[in-house]
């Protein structure tokens, strides 16, 4: 197995009810290094365009209108199989239907504020780090 980056967000329903560190402690516990972090306020302009892929979807406009109600945590995470490991731990997208133990059935509150973002592919992985992040803040 390669050694990859992935991009996660800690959304703002996650941050208000000071689940950060919970959330990261799983992340280390199962071999993910944050090797980039920081906390931020999207804007509802860079919020619309990280989420461009979901523009003619019904719940676009409320999802952004979510994701800058508060600050969120961005991030980069490292290890092995890292982009499908951490949409392992982040469970599926509605809590409803997430396993046991994961971070969306642990912490989501809806389909909606469910606590984090994760990259689907490593080709998203790298638009969505290199969006957030340069180069020099990325430490590994
Ligand atoms: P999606 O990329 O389908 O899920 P995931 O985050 O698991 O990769 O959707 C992106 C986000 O859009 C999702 O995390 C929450 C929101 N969303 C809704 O608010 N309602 C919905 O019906 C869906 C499918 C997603």
């Amino acid at each position: 197995m390669a050694i990859e980056r992935t991009f996660s967000i800690i959304k703002p329903d996650a941050t208000r009810r000071n689940l950060t560190g919970a959330i990261n402690a799983i992340f280390e516990k199962n071999g993910l290094r944050i090797v980039a972090q920081k906390r931020v306020w999207m804007s509802r302009a860079h919020a619309k365009k990280f989420y461009e892929v979901h523009a003619a979807r019904p719940f676009y406009n409320d999802l952004v209108d979510f994701m800058v109600s508060g600050p969120v945590v961005v991030q980069v995470l490292e290890g092995e199989d890292a982009v499908a490991k951490n949409r392992e731990l982040m469970g599926a997208t509605n809590p409803a239907n997430a396993a046991e133990g994961t971070i969306r059935k642990l912490f989501a509150e809806s389909i909606e504020a469910n606590s984090v973002h994760g990259s689907d592919s490593l080709e998203n992985a790298a638009i969505e780090i290199a969006y957030f992040f340069a180069g020099t803040e990325i430490v590994g």
